[in-house]
């Protein structure tokens, strides 16, 4: 008749998935309970989530103990809940470590205000007292110099990186000031790539608070190289309010989530039309439509901005509206939404600074130690992953 001792020499030769160690050297076997001649309860407590080694694990117990007659093993598995899926804000690669957050403004479709809410966004930052930088990543359409008023301005290289202008309090950098102008490119996915990581990486950027990025209009390669090379603070959705453009919106909202970028909030831009002669506000495109697709995204509508005559001009003039004209309406707007917007940057840095300093191993295991059995299984498996805990261990 089959003894639990028989039952536990026969375990002694399963080896923990992925190692050359049995689950026993690894002392990951609590109890045995043998329930009958054929059946038994392995009780197994190990240091990983992943539902293969699991079934790896009922695999290998079952064929190993039936040869000794046990035709029913069940196992009885303690381990760790599966990690969460983790905020891009947390897990991304940092290209360009000096700068703190960074923020892609992005649209469904083109033409709604993206740039333009790019650079009024950053101004009213800087003017709230953060330092801060544009990225032009459009490198299909850049159109930032020329609302910086910075159009026509030699880039100034120092060795082989080049310096990025300053304008109203916040420094510039765009594909347009560095390709001639007029000069239309055809970009593949590789080369849109290595446009982007140039852009981060081969810029002077200072230290900065925030770095807005304007994107192209879409969901591409560019939104993705960047969500690969930098970790993305948030993302902010710029749309007009006519229910064609919400539709493209969705897409580029779905592309945040998909991406794992918390969405700061919606910029309903183009909302309403005040008359510059009698002050009537006619609904053009539509009002008020994206406190729908806010919550339906659980996020936030930033601000609504008029369609109003001087964000125009203050575009194709290099003035900005909320730097030239303060006392506007619209500069009002983008300042509250600015101040929605840090306060939502604020919010994720700490939780991702939160999330930096919880501890990886169970209480009393050091990341470095290699002195328990746990704790050398969990070692092995950073090994594996290649993600170190850093110490010279
Ligand atoms: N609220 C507004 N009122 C009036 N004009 C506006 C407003 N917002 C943007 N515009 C104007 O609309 C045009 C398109 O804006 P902008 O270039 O910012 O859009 P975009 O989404 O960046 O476009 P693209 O997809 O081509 O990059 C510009 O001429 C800009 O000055
Ligand atoms: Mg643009």
């Amino acid at each position: 008749m089959t003894t639990v001792a028989d039952i536990k020499v026969e375990l002694a030769k399963v080896l923990y998935p992925g190692f050359q160690k049995s689950i026993i050297d690894f002392g990951f076997l609590k109890d045995i309970e043998l329930v009958d001649d054929k059946t038994c309860v392995v009780y197994l407590d190990i240091t990983s989530s992943s539902a293969e080694v699991a079934e790896q694990l009922q695999r290998d117990i079952s064929s190993t103990l039936e040869k000794i007659g046990i035709s029913n093993a069940t196992l009885n598995l303690k381990k760790p809940e599966e990690p969460k899926q983790q905020s891009n804000s947390v897990s991304g690669s940092n290209i360009a470590p000096q700068i703190k957050n960074f923020i892609m403004v992005s649209s469904g479709k083109g033409g709604v205000g993206k740039s333009t809410t790019t650079v009024n966004l950053a101004i009213a930052a800087a003017m709230q007292g953060k330092k801060v930088g544009i990225l032009d990543a459009d490198i299909y359409g850049p159109n930032i110099p020329r609302m910086m008023g910075l159009q026509g301005q030699e880039v100034e290289v120092v060795g082989n990186k080049a310096k990025p202008f300053n304008a109203y309090g916040v420094d510039v950098m765009s594909m347009g000031s560095l390709m001639e102008e007029g000069q239309a490119l055809i970009w593949r996915g590789a080369m849109i790539m290595k446009a982007i990581q140039q852009l981060l990486r081969d810029i002077l950027w200072e230290e900065l608070d925030i770095l807005f990025i304007d994107m192209p209009p879409g969901t591409g390669d560019a939104q993705l190289t960047l969500a690969q090379s930098v970790p993305v603070t948030c993302g902010v959705n710029v749309t007009t309010p006519q229910h064609v453009a919400l539709d493209d919106s969705k897409r580029s909202l779905d592309m945040f989530a998909k991406l794992h970028i918390p969405i700061a909030g919606i910029v309903e831009n183009m909302s309403g039309f005040i008359c510059p002669s009698c002050n009537t506000e006619s609904d053009i495109f539509g009002m008020g439509t994206c406190e729908g697709l806010a919550s339906e995204y659980k996020t936030q509508v930033l601000g609504n901005l008029p369609i109003e005559p001087a964000i125009r001009e203050g575009g194709d003039t290099g003035k900005p509206i909320v730097y030239c004209q303060p006392e506007s309406i619209s500069a009002k707007r983008y300042m509250e939404a600015t101040a929605k917007l840090l306060a939502f940057v604020d919010e994720v840095s700490d939780k991702a600074e939160n999330a930096s300093i919880q501890p990886t191993t169970p209480p009393g295991v050091s990341a470095c130690s290699s002195s328990s059995a746990a704790g050398a299984a969990s070692q092995s498996e950073k090994k594996e992953s290649h993600a170190g805990c850093g110490c010279s261990n």
